[in-house]
């Protein structure tokens, strides 16, 4: 027997840029974010837009012409933006992510072409699916249009659209070329929308950056009252723990059963579903970390103090903590969102592994839950005043 072992390293950088005016023909983030390629030729590129986001800037199509008008020498939109529904019905089906792939061969986009996806994470997910499979992966350069998108799913190296029920269940690990997130695009969003991205901040604050945490506990305030630059600079700083999480976790594939940053997560992907996605990814997460807050403190894991304050910061935010769809009983009383852990093992595949915060600001796995603990979390959810 002759066994070879083949290392393959493969390095990955890409742009993360924070700046306003993305379309403004003064703006050079996007055209040298796809003149990095290099080559004198002009880059070829397809836009593909969430169709929310042109309701809320109906001047975007045009806006976007004339960049690329303006920078004529470097880049060619291959078509008029095409705009496709957004929002988690995007990711419900196969058909959306069709139609990309159709656009992507009419435009004739090649591996050294580029697919610049302008929208919330439910759209990035879907059309980054799309340039992942085309060509076994084109060039993606992304636009996050949400605060979650910006602060969180946009910067990351994953898409996905559910399947069967489940969540996220077909999809790959793609890096985007660049990743460009314009502050300007928060501007229209109402608030549940821009407490999305504050709770995947919560959330990562938790378990990695106590002083994050506070910050927020003290602007949570502001948050409520949509002060947007104060939103505006916790959704970078939690872009930024979440990049350097993909760099320096040494697994940035998931290839172990940890998945650190889906703390809280177990509950808001089941949530998502009970609900029948009237509960947004960023609420149900919302009350994921405060459900699994207060199982912490009850298995010692968490001081009781700062469980408390993890979910009267959420609260103070503006944001959910208790939603109905976690009392619901299922087959044998058992409560329905328990199924959610055996999905989340399932997803990452080997053992259950479960990420809490311990202390605040920092992190634990555990491997198994004790459901009675958790239903007098549940039960407790419930009853807070
Ligand atoms: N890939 C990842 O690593 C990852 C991580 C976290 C979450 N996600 C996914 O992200 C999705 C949630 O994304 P989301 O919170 O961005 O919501 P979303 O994409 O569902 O968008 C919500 C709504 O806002 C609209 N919209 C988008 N931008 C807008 C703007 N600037 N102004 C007005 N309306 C706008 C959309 O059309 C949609 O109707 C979930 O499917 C979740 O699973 C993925
Ligand atoms: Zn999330």
């Amino acid at each position: 027997m002759i066994v070879h072992v083949q290392k393959i390293v493969v390095r990955h950088a890409f742009p993360v840029v924070f700046t306003r005016h993305l379309f403004a023909p003064r703006n050079r983030a996007l055209r040298d974010a796809v003149a990095r390629a290099g080559g004198a030729r002009r880059h070829r590129c397809l836009v593909l837009l969430d169709q929310g986001v042109l309701v809320a800037f109906p001047d975007l199509p045009d806006r976007i012409q004339a960049y690329f008008d303006a920078h004529a020498k470097a880049l060619q939109l291959v078509r008029a933006p095409l705009a496709l529904p957004g929002g988690e019905n995007v990711k419900q089906s196969a058909a959306p992510v069709r139609r990309m792939l159709a656009a992507l061969r009419a435009g004739n986009i090649c591996r050294h072409s580029f697919c610049i996806a302008v929208g919330g994470g439910a759209f990035l997910d879907a059309a980054g699916l799309a340039a992942a499979l085309f060509h076994r992966g084109v060039r993606l350069v992304r636009v996050p249009t949400t605060a979650l998108a910006q602060c969180d799913s946009g910067v990351g190296v994953k898409n996905a659209i559910n399947y069967g029920g489940s969540k996220n269940l077909l999809g790959t690990f793609a890096p985007p070329w660049a990743v460009l997130n314009d502050a300007d695009f928060l501007e229209k969003l109402p608030l549940p929308l821009l407490l999305d991205g504050v709770a995947e901040a919560v959330k990562v604050a938790a378990i990695k950056d106590a002083a994050f945490f506070r910050a927020i506990e003290r602007a949570a305030p502001k948050i409520r009252r949509r002060n947007l630059p104060v939103i505006r600079r916790i959704l970078q700083r939690c872009a930024l723990l979440h990049l350097d999480h993909i760099a320096t976790s040494g697994d940035p594939y998931e290839l172990g059963t940890a998945r650190p940053l889906d703390y809280g997560h177990w509950a808001a992907h089941k949530l998502e579903l009970l609900s029948k996605h009237r509960l947004s990814h960023g609420h149900a997460v919302a009350i994921g970390i405060a459900l699994d807050a207060l199982y912490a403190a009850r298995t010692g894991l968490l001081a009781a103090a700062d469980a408390r304050r993890l979910v009267a910061t959420l609260r103070a935010c503006g944001l959910p903590i208790y939603a109905p769809e976690l009392s619901r009983a299922a087959r044998r009383g058992r409560l329905a969102v328990f199924a959610g852990l055996e999905e989340f093992r399932a997803h990452l595949g080997g053992e259950l592994t479960l990420t809490f915060p311990s202390p605040l600001g920092s992190r634990v796995e555990i491997h198994a839950v004790d459901a009675v603990r958790m239903a007098e979390c549940i039960a407790a959810l419930a009853a807070w005043k």
